[in-house]
């Protein structure tokens, strides 16, 4: 068997393609796009754990690619140097370059060429906040669709470019129960920004493939695991996208047979819609696997319904669960959900277990010591 840290196992250098199996839209009928993605591990011999991720190394679309070589004035037939090879400007654009999502040292060096009063203002360290709400919704097309005339080389343009880097995304899926294969759970990003419809690239890339392979290496995380001890009670906190590695868990205690309970909270827009997994979920009530279960609808009525906010509903039981040696999950959305998550935590020590704020921080950071409270956040 190979792992991850057998020397000739695939990796991000040495990507193993794989079959993409499934590729099933999850939430017909939502103004949100979210997959569900199978891929074949069969002959790779490659196995994973649940609580690891899986890279994926996309492409960039080649209507992307047109146009921005329009934008920028050149052909795309263009020879330029990658690395140690000499292949066509598309060629780089389409299969090795980074060439969408604008970084602050990428305008600064295309300002190297364009010489604008304005990107220079917006690159003063005092202008920050001013950057950050220019970048917002804008690519590195959009540079190029402003200031017009910077009359870059096709070799130049290419030292804008950063290597494609790959997207990591958590396994939804326990190899106990589905062997040589890897499962995902994808929100595809797309927006509109400045009047142009904008597209993730990968999440993008995996959406509009069908019986492709998908070039992927694992991403062992250690630090989001099962507890050792199959009898400990696990509550799982995973709105979104952040169901993946819950999927994955109790997968992972059914083929097992773990004995420890399992609770769930998950959430997104709307129950009708959004719900995903929602009949793997229901089955495992049934069948006494999965204990609790906390939904969050967050579109279904006018206020705001969240995870965090089912859990303090539970605050008294929940509190139990964590006192008879409960480990804690949070996946999902770093920026905001995990800090209310926290929060809430916070508040169920305090209403629960009548602490002040300072000790209910401190029992949070025990908890962490303790390896009980883990995260998979992004
Ligand atoms: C450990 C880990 C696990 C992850 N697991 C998952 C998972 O299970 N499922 C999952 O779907 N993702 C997961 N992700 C996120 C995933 O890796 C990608 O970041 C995500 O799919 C977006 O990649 P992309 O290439 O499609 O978009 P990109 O091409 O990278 O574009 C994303 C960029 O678009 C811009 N953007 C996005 N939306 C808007 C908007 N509304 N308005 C303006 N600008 C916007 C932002 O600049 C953003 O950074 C995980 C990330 C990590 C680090
Ligand atoms: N159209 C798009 O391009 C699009 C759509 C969805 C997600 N995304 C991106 O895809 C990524 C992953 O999406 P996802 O499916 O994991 O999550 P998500 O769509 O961002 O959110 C999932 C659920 O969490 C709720 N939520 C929002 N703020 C929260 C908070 N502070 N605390 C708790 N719950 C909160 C959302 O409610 P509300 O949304 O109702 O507030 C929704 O019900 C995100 O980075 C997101 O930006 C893009």
């Amino acid at each position: 068997m190979s792992t991850p840290s057998d020397p000739h196992a695939p990796s991000k250098s040495n990507p193993y393609a794989s079959e993409l199996l499934v590729n099933r839209l999850m939430t017909e009928g939502s103004d949100k796009e979210t997959r569900h993605f199978e891929l074949s591990l069969k002959g790779s011999e490659l196995e994973y754990l649940p609580g690891d991720s899986l890279g994926v190394l996309p492409t960039n679309c080649e209507e992307v690619v047109e146009d921005l070589l329009a934008a920028v004035g050149l052909t795309g037939s263009e020879q330029v140097q990658v690395g140690e090879d000499d292949i066509t400007l598309k060629d780089a654009l389409i299969n090795r370059l980074a060439c969408t999502v604008l970084s602050k040292i990428q305008i600064k060096k295309f300002n190297e060429f364009a010489q604008s009063d304005k990107l220079n203002d917006l690159l003063q360290i005092a202008n920050k906040d001013s950057l950050v709400d220019y970048m917002w919704g804008r690519e590195l097309i959009d540079l190029f669709l402003e200031f017009p005339h910077s009359g870059i080389s096709a070799q130049d343009f290419v030292g804008l470019l950063r290597p494609m880097p790959p997207r990591l995304y958590s396994i939804a899926s326990s190899l106990s129960a589905h062997p040589e294969e890897v499962h995902l759970t994808v929100a595809v990003v797309n927006y509109v920004g400045h009047g142009r419809e904008r597209k993730g690239v990968c999440s993008s890339y995996l959406a509009e493939r069908v019986g492709d392979s998908i070039p992927c290496y694992l991403h062992p995380n250690k630090n989001f695991k099962l507890p050792e001890d199959s009898s400990t009670p696990i509550i799982m906190v995973g709105p979104g996208t952040g169901i993946a590695p819950f999927r994955a868990f109790i997968e992972e205690r059914k083929a097992t047979g773990a004995s420890g309970k399992n609770w769930l909270f998950f959430g997104d827009r709307s129950q009708k819609t959004d719900y995903l997994y929602g009949d793997e979920w229901e089955s495992y009530q049934k069948d006494g696997i999965l204990n609790e279960l906390g939904l969050a609808w967050s579109r279904d009525q006018n206020e705001k319904v969240y995870v965090q906010h089912k859990m303090i509903e539970k605050g008294y039981q929940l509190w139990s669960w964590l006192n008879d040696g409960a480990v804690f999950y949070v996946c999902g959305d770093a920026s905001r959900m995990a800090k209310d998550v926290d929060q809430a935590l916070r508040t169920i020590a305090q209403e629960e277990g009548a602490m002040n704020e300072e000790d209910a921080g401190s029992w949070v950071k025990a908890l962490q010591k303790e390896r009980r409270y883990l995260k998979d956040v992004y």
